[in-house]
């Protein structure tokens, strides 16, 4: 009997990569059926870089900063990509658009996270700590995050999974932004394994 292969995981960040890290870690630990395979980042600076590299992983700073052609660098990233034999692209915390030839390459298998319960409190200049304040500002009484798959508009593609953390009066943007954290850590993890089981269910 053949054994399935684990689907294969490239990472684009751009910081510290904590969301990279908990699903290379549950993939470690045999908690999750894939394998982390490539990172790239726009950063050189990225703690996600150094991580990668440390866990033996091919780890590529691929930015404007080295290329100032958009079309050239987003081929650059999926030529990457695919040339490691990705199956599905995790962007984790990536603080940058990503661009139509990746898109076509990977339709439908690009997902992220973002810490808000969407559709509220997403879109161009809702990330970070702003998302955090919006929602106090906002007096809601949940919040979470939320794992959805890529398209050309931020934080619009379709939703395919959500959790939910209560806001509670003692709560600073500061301190929901770790409930937060800890709770995206465990959804995408989930979320990978719920599209590896076909219990996800994907457009
Ligand atoms: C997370 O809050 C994620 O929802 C957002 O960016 C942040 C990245 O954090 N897209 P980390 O780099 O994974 O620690």
């Amino acid at each position: 009997m053949m054994l399935a292969e684990k689907i294969k995981l490239g990472f684009l960040v751009s910081g510290r990569g904590s969301n990279m890290r908990a699903i290379i870690d549950n993939c470690c630990a045999g908690k999750l059926a894939a394998e982390p395979v490539v990172v790239i980042s726009n950063n050189v600076r990225a703690a996600a870089l150094e991580y990668a590299r440390q866990a033996d992983l091919p780890a590529f700073h691929l930015s404007a900063t080295l290329n100032t052609d958009p079309r050239k660098l987003d081929e650059d990233i999926t030529e990457v990509l695919v040339s490691h034999g990705v199956d599905w692209v995790i962007l984790a915390g990536y603080m940058q658009k990503v661009g139509p030839r990746l898109l076509k390459q990977f339709h439908d298998r690009v997902l992220n996270i973002h810490p808000s319960l969407l559709p509220k409190h997403g879109g161009k200049g809702l990330f970070g700590m702003h998302v955090h304040q919006a929602v106090l500002a906002a007096a809601d009484i949940k919040t979470g995050a939320t794992v959805h798959l890529v398209n050309a508009e931020y934080d619009q593609g379709a939703i395919l999974s959500q959790i939910t953390v209560l806001v509670k009066s003692h709560h600073t943007a500061e301190s929901l932004a770790q409930e937060v954290l800890k709770a995206e850590h465990l959804l995408y993890s989930q979320t990978l394994q719920g599209i590896i089981d076909s219990t996800v269910e994907l457009p």
